[in-house]
């Protein structure tokens, strides 16, 4: 008979969303999600218009206990019955990952258990694999968060090789930047997707940064500043008023389609370009902007057409949590690549390069 799964805990705190999530980890097979709960901090940021780093560490430590405590009452399992705790070593808010690694480090003493430090960007990139239509090894990975926009080529848990990334603002940034100067409130991407909806995204003549660069790197700043020259010109520059007023909003839903539809095809063109490059026939695409519709539809419309397949997160795991965390954690046991600490360090990482794993 085989013995029984192990469990994983992981937990998540590196930004403005505090995750907590139990994984199986069968002999034979794949890790299986438990249970997981999610604190989003969206609507405490908001009245500051981006993520207030003391206010984020703060909110994270009034809600792991609570959120740990929900996984473990879903799932039916005890504390106890913990094998290994997972937590986000970085990369992230020096103070936020403190909180996650604080709690790890608390239970891997208390139930004399082993830790892993998991770097959030491998949290992402493997996040594909508790979908319903997992990819397989190896692909090219899109990798577009709120701070990251990078072409990685993967040919396993831990086998990461840079291929491109921004060499400014990441994709995210773009998003929530342009949504920001036109009174959308944070985090923009998902508003500023939402008034693009029925916009014309030929309205505004916006530029597409390094687009023929001849490499795989990004840049977004200019993009951002162009959307601001458009709303200076406009007099809308920071107006949440124009929103409200339906004639100028029809020019804004416009502004929107026009500058989504620029990083769109940035983000299309060079994953194009990555599975040329590479000659790889999958595509994974993972982080916040992986949840855009617009970019789902013309990666999925592009890639049918070259016989490549793409794989997403589920929609409630492209944007940060916990599932995520103890997935990789389970990965790496699996692939005999989990570093295990008994000792309790505080060794978080808010800068690290997910191509140093
Ligand atoms: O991966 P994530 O949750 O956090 C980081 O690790 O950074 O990504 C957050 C980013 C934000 O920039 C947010 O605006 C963006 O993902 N985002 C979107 C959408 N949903 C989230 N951007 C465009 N369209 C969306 N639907
Ligand atoms: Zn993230």
């Amino acid at each position: 008979m085989l013995p029984p799964p192990r469990l994983i805990l992981g937990v998540e705190s590196s930004c403005d969303e505090t995750g907590v999530a139990l994984v199986a980890l069968p002999q034979d097979g794949a890790p299986r999600l438990l249970a997981h709960a999610l604190h989003s901090q969206i609507d405490m940021h908001q009245a500051y218009g981006g993520v207030v780093p003391e206010l984020a560490s703060r909110d994270h430590i009034r809600r792991v206990v609570p959120l740990a405590r929900q996984v473990m009452s879903e799932s039916g399992r005890t504390l106890a019955e913990v094998d290994v705790v997972a937590y986000t070593r970085g990369p992230g808010l020096a103070g936020a990952l403190l909180v996650g690694a604080g709690m790890a480090c608390a239970l891997g003493v208390a139930l004399d258990r082993p830790l892993i430090g998991i770097h959030h960007l491998e949290g992402h990139l493997l996040s594909p694999f508790l979908s319903a239509d997992p990819p397989s090894f190896p692909f090219v990975a899109l990798l577009v968060s709120g701070g990251h926009t990078q072409l990685m080529r993967v040919d396993g848990v831990g086998q990461y090789t840079l291929l491109g990334e921004t060499v400014d603002d990441a994709a995210g940034e773009a998003f929530d930047k342009s949504a920001k100067l036109m009174g959308l409130p944070y985090p923009g991407g998902p508003h500023l997707a939402r008034l693009a909806e029925g916009g014309r995204s030929e309205a505004f003549d916006l530029p597409r940064p390094m687009l023929h660069s001849g490499n795989l790197d990004f840049s977004f700043a200019g993009l951002k500043t162009a959307v601001r020259t458009h709303l200076v010109r406009l007099g809308w520059l920071d107006q949440a008023d124009a929103l409200a007023d339906p004639c100028h909003r029809a020019t804004l839903s416009d502004l929107a389609a026009s500058t989504q539809a620029a990083i769109v095809e940035v983000l299309l063109k060079k994953s194009l370009a990555a599975l040329k490059d590479t000659g790889l026939k999958r595509l994974v695409v993972a982080g916040g902007v992986g949840a855009n519709r617009a970019l789902r539809a013309q990666l999925d419309l592009a890639c049918a057409r070259r016989g490549v397949r793409v794989h997403y997160p589920e929609l409630h795991l492209c944007t940060d949590n916990g599932a995520m965390i103890a997935l990789a954690a389970a990965m790496r046991l699996q692939t005999g690549q989990a570093a295990l600490s008994r000792e309790p360090a505080f060794d978080v990482r808010p800068r690290w390069d997910l191509a140093s794993l």
